[in-house]
């Protein structure tokens, strides 16, 4: 096992430039397989869901080749339509590679998907959506085996806007004679990245980013060189590293536009955050006020992925706050680590009211999944004395070494092997 070791006091100051987002490099990775030929994304993060996206690709039989931190995919020798059981359990974004693969092959074969233990995570979205262009699903013993042979565009109506299920609709009907329609889509920035992508590829997608998007079909899809967007959760915990300690920081390539729930909140907070095109400045005030309330809801609300760094920093807070998780019905699991370090949090169901106290206390506590990992990182460089975080690689799946980049910003943090 490896953990972080944080000493906590150090403030967070610098500047730094924002990786890819981990929720827009995931669904290009499945796209790459609409294609024949070598579709190139240009800045992939090491993170370890990418990486297993990555095995998933070569084990279907796509090339897979990086460049720095260029990756390209050839999906033409692709000759399997069975995603592998180990790795589709390893990741939950293995459930959209079902409309790529159906798009290619008419046929799909996948296990229940794994992924951090938020919540009860169903797929009926994703399969109901794909039945609605005509795609036979039978699910047995854990399987999931789609028939596309009679697969057309259609009208699809989410009766909840699913991230994952818009991306996987998308991508299924790329290449569907005719028009299909996603009513209540989801509207994550990520969307629209995907979009733009499949529409470099030669794709007809229109509306991404609003609740109706429109996939005219076409023919085939070519390759495609293709930078994604940067990680605005990863930007947003960065800042909240920086208000957590009283710091100074500068983001370059930060996704200001697709960040205004999460610096609105910080600006609450009693932060003062300047704004350029791809720049964001943050100066922390010496204690943070706490926000009197925080509720999670689908883009453009404040999103989930933000919710247990928000949390971690309300402990800190002077005053009292409220947060509701409106996405997930398990997302404050950290809950009890934080109060082992001196936080006062009292949980609900979806609620979390949290009185701030003046000083937290470093202990060792245990990251449960990749957000509240963080969010315990973030607690360690406030706390007094010394943090350890166990299970640095859950954090690993969506932060591309989250200790050197607070390294990097003057903080003492390092990994060590347990
Ligand atoms: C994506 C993000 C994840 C983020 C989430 C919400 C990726 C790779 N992951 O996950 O980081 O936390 O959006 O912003 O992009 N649901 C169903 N049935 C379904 C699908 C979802 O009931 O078939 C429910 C989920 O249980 C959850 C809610 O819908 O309560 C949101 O899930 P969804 O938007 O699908 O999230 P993901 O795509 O899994």
């Amino acid at each position: 096992m490896e953990s972080f070791l944080i000493k906590g006091g150090k403030r967070v100051e610098g500047s730094l430039r924002v990786d890819s987002a981990k929720n827009a490099v995931l669904p290009l990775l499945a796209a790459c397989v609409l294609t024949e030929e070598p579709v190139t994304l240009t800045d992939v993060p090491h993170i370890s869901d990418a990486h297993h996206m990555v095995e998933i690709l070569t084990m279907l039989g796509c090339q897979v080749t990086c460049e720095g931190k260029a990756m390209t995919v050839s999906a033409g020798g692709i000759h399997n339509w069975e995603m592998p059981d180990r790795l589709s359990k390893q990741i939950r974004s293995s459930i959209f590679m079902l409309g790529p693969i159906l798009s290619r092959f008419r046929k799909a074969t996948v296990t229940y998907p794994g992924g951090c233990e938020i919540g009860l995570r169903p797929i009926d979205l994703h399969l109901s959506g794909l039945r609605s262009l005509g795609v036979v699903v039978h699910e047995e013993g854990g399987m999931i085996y789609c028939d596309g042979s009679d697969m057309h565009a259609g009208e699809v109506h989410f009766d909840y806007p699913s991230v994952g299920a818009t991306e996987n609709v998308m991508m299924a009907a790329v290449c569907l004679p005719g028009t299909t329609a996603i009513h209540n889509a989801a509207r994550e920035p990520e969307i629209a990245d995907l979009q733009n992508c499949i529409n470099a590829m030669g794709g007809k997608i229109r509306g991404a980013g609003g609740h109706t998007i429109e996939i005219e079909g076409v023919d085939r899809l070519h390759g495609a060189v293709w930078e994604p967007i940067s990680d605005r959760i990863v930007a947003g915990t960065l800042l909240c590293a920086a208000a957590m300690t009283g710091g100074e920081i500068e983001l370059t390539r930060a996704p200001v536009d697709d960040m205004i729930a999460i610096t609105s909140k910080l600006r609450e907070m009693g932060c003062v955050i300047h704004e350029e095109p791809k720049l964001l400045r943050l100066k922390a005030p010496e204690r943070l006020a706490a926000f009197s309330q925080l509720q999670t809801q689908p883009h453009p609300g404040f999103p989930t992925d933000m919710q247990v760094q928000m949390l971690a920093l309300l402990c800190a807070a002077e005053g009292t706050g409220v947060i509701v998780e409106n996405v997930f019905e398990n997302r404050f699991t950290h809950a009890g680590d934080l109060n082992r370090m001196g936080a006062n949090i009292l949980c609900s169901g979806r609620t979390a009211v949290v009185r701030g106290v003046k000083n937290l206390y470093g202990a060792r506590v245990t990251a449960r999944d990749l957000r509240g990992g963080a969010a315990l990182v973030l607690a360690g460089l406030r706390a007094q004395g010394v943090t350890q975080v166990d299970h640095a690689e859950l954090v690993d799946r969506g932060y591309d070494h989250l200790e050197a980049q607070l390294y990097q910003l003057g903080a003492d943090v390092k990994r060590i092997e347990t």
